[in-house]
């Protein structure tokens, strides 16, 4: 039989997604799983989107420019604008999600062998993204201690090889839920010029940062333009994982040119999802408070109930929607798993994902889960509880 590539093999399982088939077999059951394993919001759509798919005037449903609509991208641009981030309708492609984004900025800069340095723990698509184009994780450990704050510089610095070509970071980040300062973004920003390597920061949780926090974005800080790659994505803004549509954004035209080849190779990015977006760009301002104001009683409620389980430790999250959470066990993936198979209370259990596959240095993690607390506050107390009265008694 002919065989599969090395890299096929090797391209590893989403930690978010491979305990689906336990959670199917709870389903048949009969079981409620509450899923904290995901990061699909259940705050709606804004109205306006679905809106504009709904009565849009196409007769034809054609592609569009490879880079996107320019109408689309225009509208990106203002958008961007309002953020303070200052870039033209001609330094962004659109890409089909975030996802994609990141695929073509690997791709862009990066060759067979070459590395990128992650804080870890880190967006486990990191990992699959670059078994997929042939480059090497090389993460610096952020800790639980620290609240997962930026590792010293000198650990960074401590890695780069005549190999690496980039920095990436995610902010705010997921899993951890943490908002890079401005401060920190400098350190980053100082040390991609002195060693001559890109930033790229997946900035698709831009607009969920809380606590009066503001987020300080790569291309804000100024001389950055030629070193600094933005990951966008309309997923989580507004609630619209299904409609596949994010950005890649630099003001470095060589970026720009190159991303666009990868983007003419696979035509166009999905066009009635760019109407559905380009509406969701004119959401009120209401839309945003009411969506952190929610999300940040959820945290408070998570982080109170988690904090109050003997043996758990967690980081307190100031963007984003997830956390991480320590538990008194030794492997998550096997915990994760005995929740859907054997455990529950009053036929209701409870999905998280297991954290390792959130690192790429083995071993580190085993202890740990990510919560996405994309749940109402209601449910999130029941799934707390239902892990409380787990931990009791489950046995390694
Ligand atoms: C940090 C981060 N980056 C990128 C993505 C990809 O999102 P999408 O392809 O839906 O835009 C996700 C999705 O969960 C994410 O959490």
């Amino acid at each position: 039989m002919p065989t599969i590539s090395k890299k096929g093999a090797s391209m590893p399982e989403s930690p978010i997604r491979k305990l689906v088939p336990y959670a199917e077999k709870a389903y048949k059951q009969g079981k409620t799983v509450y899923h904290l394993n995901i990061g699909q919001p259940d705050i709606k759509t804004p109205q306006i989107a679905l809106d504009a798919v709904k009565i849009h005037s196409l007769d034809i449903l054609a592609y569009t420019r490879s880079e996107g609509s320019e109408g689309y991208r225009e509208k990106i641009a203002n958008y961007y604008a309002k953020n303070d981030i200052h870039v033209k309708h001609d330094d962004i492609i659109v890409t089909t999600g975030g996802s994609e984004a990141l695929l073509f900025a690997f791709g862009t800069i990066m060759d067979t062998d070459d590395e990128v340095i992650i804080p870890e723990p880190f967006y486990a698509n990191y990992n699959g993204f670059s078994t997929a184009s042939g480059v090497k994780v090389v993460p610096v450990i952020s800790k639980i201690e620290d609240n997962f704050a930026l590792p010293p510089i000198e650990e960074f610095e401590k890695l780069i090889t005549p190999k690496t070509k980039a920095i990436l970071i995610c902010n705010p980040g997921n899993p951890t839920g943490y908002l890079y300062s401005k401060e920190e973004i400098k350190q980053l920003a100082a040390i991609v010029k002195k060693h001559d390597l890109f930033l790229i920061a997946d900035e698709v949780y831009r607009e969920f940062a809380y606590d009066g926090a503001t987020h300080y974005s790569i291309l804000q800080e100024e001389g950055l333009e030629d070193y600094a790659i933005i990951i966008d994505s309309v997923s989580k803004r507004y609630s619209m994982c299904g409609a596949r549509i994010g950005c890649l954004v630099s003001k470095n035209k060589t970026i720009i040119q190159t991303a666009l080849k990868f983007a003419q190779a696979r035509l166009s990015p999905p066009t009635l999802a760019q109407i559905a977006s380009e509406a969701a760009l004119e959401t009120p301002q209401s839309y945003f408070d009411d969506v952190i104001e929610e999300y940040v009683e959820r945290r408070n409620v998570l982080i109170e109930e988690l904090n109050k389980i003997e043996g758990v430790q967690v980081a307190n999250p100031n963007g984003a929607f997830y956390c991480i959470a320590q538990l008194p066990i030794k492997n998550s993936d096997a915990f994760a798993q005995w929740l859907l198979e054997s455990f529950d209370i009053d036929g209701e259990t409870v999905m998280v994902a297991p954290a390792a596959g959130f690192y790429s240095s083995p071993g580190v993690g085993l202890n740990q889960i990510r919560i996405a607390y994309v749940l109402n506050t209601d449910s999130l107390k029941k799934a707390v509880n239902i892990l409380k009265e787990a931990l009791k008694v489950y046995k390694d």
